[in-house]
């Protein structure tokens, strides 16, 4: 019997400060309009001094855990998605790995940015269709507070990124045909060709020293991005993957129960809809009140969704991203 992965738990966690936009406009040159319109976002959760991102992602993951009904012993490896390491190295995933305590499991930290969580679901997915694994922890998490300018020369970053952390559980079952749960397609892609138009530049090996006064002074260590570059990419590749892994796996449009997009700027995610004729109530958004949280955006909607009762077993939910790299991709999954 052919093997598919299936979701068996989701959790999630994010900062314990509210930052609103008011908080906003007491550090930089902006407006609490000019946030709301551009981008949709009323709030975001930082993180305070007790928590890292090994720690958000150590809560999301006891989250999955308990849903999936499974003990940490019953994971075979660990995939942590971040842009926003806790240390320059080991990767998140080893901190994380400590905090969970997961004996001598491997673990790996990948890079892609806001479609992370995407490219370590398919890893994932191959992990456990070839056999290799019959349990991966699958984790987004971001901590990118300490790391922005909140002056006004880094306004236009700044007031987009929240932290936060969601994980699942993938774990094999028996494919019985179409029908049964499971990860049903996931599409990567990437065009590198981009990756300074949203980079952060320093700490980074290719100076030496890696970062020093005068490349603090010019901000080589705060995010930079050309924002309607990366807007108008965001709203041709989403629906572009969206459509190509819905066709590979011969699932149509209204098919869909529930459409997740990446959170980076409502604006990109109504351009999506709006493209691809999505009504509004098969959409779910939190960026309103998490602002963007990076790779663990999309496994914190899934966890949302599941809890609540908008996803339940047996509905098809689409997840789809767009972030720096370029990176983009898309999966199809069969709730349950
Ligand atoms: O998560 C990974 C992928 N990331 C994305 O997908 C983000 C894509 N880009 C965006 O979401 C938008 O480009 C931003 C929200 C980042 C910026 O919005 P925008 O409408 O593209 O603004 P802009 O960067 O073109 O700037 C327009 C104006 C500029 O002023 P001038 O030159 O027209 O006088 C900016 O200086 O808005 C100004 N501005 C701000 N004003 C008030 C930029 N940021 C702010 C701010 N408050 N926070």
């Amino acid at each position: 019997m052919p093997r598919r992965a299936r979701i068996a738990g989701t959790g999630m966690s994010v900062g314990n400060r509210v930052v609103t936009n008011a908080d906003m406009t007491q550090w930089m040159d902006t407006t609490e309009e000019w946030i709301e319109q551009r981008t949709g976002i009323l709030e975001r959760r930082w993180v305070d001094d007790t928590q890292k991102p090994s720690t958000l992602a150590r809560d999301a993951t006891l989250g999955a855990l308990e849903q999936a009904d499974l003990d940490v012993s019953d994971i075979d490896c660990i995939l942590l998605a971040t842009l926003s390491g806790e240390a320059d190295f080991p990767g998140t995933a080893f901190f994380l790995h400590e905090a969970i305590d997961a004996g001598d499991i491997p673990c790996i930290d990948l890079r892609a940015q806001c479609s992370g969580f995407l490219y370590a679901l398919q890893m994932a997915d191959a992990l456990i269709v070839a056999e290799t694994y019959d349990r991966v922890l699958v984790v987004g998490a971001e901590v990118h507070s300490t790391g922005l300018d909140v002056s006004t020369s880094g306004r236009d970053v700044t007031v987009i990124f929240g932290d936060g952390s969601g994980a699942v559980i993938l774990e094999a079952t028996e494919a019985a045909g179409g029908a049964a749960p499971g990860l049903l397609s996931v599409r990567i892609h990437a065009e590198g060709k981009h990756a300074k138009r949203l980079w952060t530049e320093a700490p980074g090996s290719a100076h030496s020293p890696r970062l020093d006064q005068a490349m603090m002074e010019a901000g080589l260590h705060y995010p930079v991005m050309d924002g309607r570059f990366v807007f108008k990419h965001a709203v041709t590749r989403m629906p572009e993957v969206l459509l190509e892994t819905l066709n590979s796996a011969s699932v149509k449009m209204e098919d869909v129960d529930l459409f997740l997009f990446h959170q980076a700027n409502l604006r990109i995610n109504e351009f999506v809809a709006q493209k691809l004729e999505i009504p509004g109530d098969k959409i779910r958004n939190n960026i309103q009140r998490l602002g963007n949280c990076s790779a663990a955006a999309l496994p914190i909607l899934l966890a949302e969704s599941s809890r609540d009762g908008s996803l339940s077993p047996g509905q098809v939910v689409s997840l789809t991203a767009f972030g720096s790299g370029f990176t983009w991709g898309s999966a199809v999954i069969r709730w349950g």
